[in-house]
Parts: structure tokens; C-alpha cells; sequence
């Protein structure tokens, strides 16, 4: 079948990767895909808000499964798009409707759900500017720290933690008055903070019922030893030591069970990707946040340890027919090192050729932000440039593995941390 995969980022690559190696897959294309998506599949270059554009190139090359990458596009309701169309309403496409995209796009939405289906997250409470002052307030009678987020899609920077009183007020009051988030901070949703570690969980559903992918814990900070600003993400291991076989009982139970059956109950279309962020309270899960896709740099290290056919699940996900596969896992590690700009998450340059690729014999070398020349050339395009993965029997054997990778690829400038996984123990993470 043709294939339509829209995104350009290392998560794309991945997927794309896997696609490719399923027989059932005749020709993928990627919207607008990257230098590493145009190795392996066909690069198409139409804007993701051109919808008629998409919907026209969709019937043009016969797409019989559309994969939807990124949340924007969901968000501005693109799948709602494709079922108003009678040409396009019965194309299997994995990626929910505006409403369940509402899960990431609104955290007023997404809290307000979990509070309704009783699933464990921080308590909260959302203001907004015509309730200010009772949410000045309510920062004043809260513990600290007390955690800040914009409601709306803030492209990573929306959560502020504040250890301070009088900082959380002025925040609150710059976040509704002044819209520090444009838009997205219209409503501000004040919560607990949770102390514990973070892992995120991903399910694949069909509306009806659901498969558990591996784990992943990702690793958000630039500097090494989590320090320093917040990334995209830096590097990412699946699957997680301390997510055994108990603590995933507790989140299938208390967690994926009721988000599934409370989707169906809310007559929520969602087909697609969940990405549930964990936090590991003593043993204990608490939902941080939902996506509406897969994580980035969490697919490249989660999808290579999927033994399961991806367009095999894909395509029975899009078709309502989930229930008739199972996903299969390699038992083994996999770690993923992000490559990212010099300055990156701050300024950064960008047009660097990229050399040593080829050189990497061990690791799979997936492209982020990367674009090709005129001449053919490989060209850093983004912050984050390049995830290498690597499988292993342990998990320090893939750590060597994807920092040897790391090391052999040359751009001007490179950065990545020497550090990803370090803080995982090896002996209980596969079983
Ligand atoms: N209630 C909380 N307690 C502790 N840390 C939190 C809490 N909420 C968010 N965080 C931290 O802030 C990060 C960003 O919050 P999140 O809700 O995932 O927003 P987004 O990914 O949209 O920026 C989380 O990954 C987590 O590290
Ligand atoms: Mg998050």
C-alpha cells in the first residue's frame, strides 16, 4: 500500500525506518520529511496547514494509510478535515480528531478529563484573567513548589516550577495579564508538584481497544546531570529498569484502562498514538500529561525494539481491527544520544555540512533537523540535528554503542550528552 507519514523530525525518520522494512509497504511518502526520510522514502514538499493540498496529493497517489506525526496538524483538526470529505472519510488514518487532540492542546481539557475518569494526577485547579484574583489566591495558600502551566500549546516553555511565593503570583499575573503564551495562557491551570522520576508510557488505540508500545524515559535537560534549559530532548532509553512488571500493572490499571474507556464514554473519535508522561511517585503513577502522538526522542529508541510489522499495526489501528495483532518487543536495550546545534535550545547556527554517517556501523543514525544541497550535501537545519540509537543485551552495551555513533559524526559545533542513561540501573528492565 502507499503510505502517507506527515512530520520532519527524528520521530518521522524513525517510523519511516520502520515502515520501509514491512512488506506491505509500497511507496512512503514523507510531508516535508527531512535529509535522512529522502534516503529512505519519498520527500513531499506541502505545507502541513495546506489541508487541500494534503487532501489532494492523498487521492492523487492512492495513500491507503495516512500517519500523522506531529500534534499541530491533529490540533487544527486535520483528521476532522478527512472525515467531512466523502472522497477521503474512509482512508485509514492514525492521528485523533480536534476533540481528542484536546488532550495536549488544552490542559484545562486534558485535567478536567482525568479529574472526571478519577486517574491519578497532581490536583489542580485553571484560572483565568476574570479569575485572577482568586488564583493570586490560591498561589498564596498553596505549598510550594507549585507548578504554572499555560493551557494551550506553548512549544515546551509553558511550565513554570516556582519555589517562591511571590515569583508564582507575578508569574500567574504575567502568564493572564500581560500573555506571556499569547493565546495559550488564557487559562492558566495551577497544580501540586509531584517529586519522583519521569518515564512516559505510549499506547497505540483504535477506539476500541489499545496495545501497550515499550517504555521510555527521556532526557529533557541540555546540560549533563539534568541541568540547564529545557530541550526538545536530548536522548532517550527503552525500555525503563524501574518500570517492572508491578508498577505497569498499577498504570494499565489505574491509568490506561480509564483514559481508553473514558475516550469511548465522552464519544471522543481517537485513533492514534497516546503518550501518557509518568511521574514515579514512590512506586506509585501519577499522570503529568497526555500527547496525542509519539514522543520525540522517545520513537527512535521505543519503534526499534518493536518486532510487530509497523504497517501491519498501523494499518489495523486505522481500520478499527487492533484487536487482531499484538505487539511483539526485542528484549533488548535501546538508547538514542540526540545530536543538537552548538547554542541550542538558545541561538544557534545553522548550514554545517555533516560528515561520518556512513561511518556509523553499529547504531542506527536518524535525522532531525537536517536538509540536503544542491550538490547532495548533508546540512545541519535545526536544533536538534541527529539521534543515534544502538541496541544492546545490557544497557551499558547499547550506551557504548550509540556514543561510538555519536562520536564518528562530525558537524560543526556538535553537542550531545555523555551522560544519557547513566542514571538507570541495568536489572530489572527486561523482565
Ligand atoms: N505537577 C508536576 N510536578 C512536578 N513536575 C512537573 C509537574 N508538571 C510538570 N512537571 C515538569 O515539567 C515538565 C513539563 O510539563 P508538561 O506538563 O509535560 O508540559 P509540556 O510538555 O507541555 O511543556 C514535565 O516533563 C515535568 O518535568
Ligand atoms: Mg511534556
Amino acid at each position: 500500500m502507499n503510505i502517507l507519514l506527515i512530520g520532519n523530525g527524528g520521530r518521522e525518520h524513525a517510523l519511516a525506518w520502520k515502515m520501509q522494512q514491512s512488506p506491505l509497504c509500497t511507496t512512503l511518502y514523507v510531508m516535508p520529511g527531512n535529509a535522512g526520510t529522502a534516503e529512505i522514502a519519498q520527500n513531499v514538499d506541502i505545507a502541513l496547514n495546506n489541508f487541500a493540498g494534503i487532501a489532494h496529493f492523498v487521492l492523487d497517489k492512492a495513500i491507503a494509510l495516512v500517519i500523522v506525526g506531529p500534534e499541530e496538524p491533529l490540533v487544527k483538526g486535520l483528521r476532522d478535515f478527512f472525515h467531512q470529505s466523502e472522497a477521503l472519510k474512509d482512508i485509514p488514518f492514525v492521528g485523533p480528531a480536534r476533540l481528542g487532540a484536546q488532550l495536549e492542546g488544552s490542559k484545562d481539557f486534558s485535567k478536567s478529563f482525568m479529574q472526571k475518569y478519577r486517574i491519578p494526577t497532581a490536583s489542580s485547579r485553571t484560572f483565568t484573567l476574570k479569575t485572577l484574583h482568586e488564583g493570586l489566591q490560591y498561589v498564596e495558600k498553596h505549598t510550594l513548589p507549585i507548578v504554572l502551566k499555560a493551557d494551550g500549546l506553548a512549544a515546551g516553555k509553558g511550565v513554570i516550577i516556582s519555589q517562591d511565593v511571590a515569583h508564582a503570583k507575578q508569574t500567574l499575573r504575567e502568564m493572564l495579564e500581560n500573555k506571556k503564551f499569547g493565546e495559550a495562557s488564557d487559562k492558566v491551570v495551577i497544580e501540586q508538584y509531584l517529586e519522583g522520576i519521569e518515564l512516559s508510557v505510549f499506547v497505540l488505540t483504535d477506539g476500541k481497544t489499545y496495545r501497550t508500545l515499550p517504555t521510555a524515559k527521556d532526557y529533557k535537560r541540555i546540560g549533563e546531570g539534568d541541568t540547564g534549559l529545557n530541550t526538545g530532548g536530548m536522548g532517550a532509553v527503552s525500555p525503563v529498569p524501574f518500570a517492572d512488571h508491578a508498577f505497569m500493572q498499577k498504570v494499565t490499571q489505574r491509568i490506561i484502562e480509564p483514559t481508553i474507556a473514558g475516550l469511548k464514554k465522552e464519544g471522543i473519535d481517537y485513533i492514534g498514538f497516546l503518550f501518557i508522561g509518568l511521574m514515579n511517585v514512590h512506586g506509585e503513577p501519577y499522570v503529568i500529561e497526555y500527547n496525542v502522538r509519539m514522543g520525540d526522542p522517545e520513537t527512535e529508541a521505543v519503534i526499534p525494539r518493536l518486532k510487530t510489522d509497523l504497517v501491519k499495526l498501523l494499518h489495523h489501528a486505522g481500520t478499527q481491527t487492533l484487536h487482531e495483532i499484538e505487539i511483539e518487543e526485542i528484549p533488548e536495550f535501546a538508547t538514542t544520544i540526540v545530536l543538537v546545534s552548538g547554542g541550542y535550545p538558545e541561538a544557534f547556527e545553522k548550514g554545517f555540512s555533516i560528515e561520518g554517517a556512513g561511518e556509523v556501523s553499529d547504531a542506527i543514525v536518524f535525522h532531525a533537523g537536517t536538509t540536503q544541497n544542491i550538490a547532495g550535501r548533508t546540512l545541519t537545519n535545526g536544533g536538534r540535528v541527529m539521534a543515534i540509537t544502538a541496541l544492546g543485551n545490557t544497557l551499558a552495551e547499547a550506551l557504548a554503542k550509540a556514543n561510538a555513533g555519536a562520536e564518528k559524526i562530525q558537524f560543526e559545533k556538535k553537542y550531545y550528552r555523555r551522560d544519557i542513561g547513566k542514571d538507570l540501573g541495568e536489572d530489572r528492565g527486561l523482565k
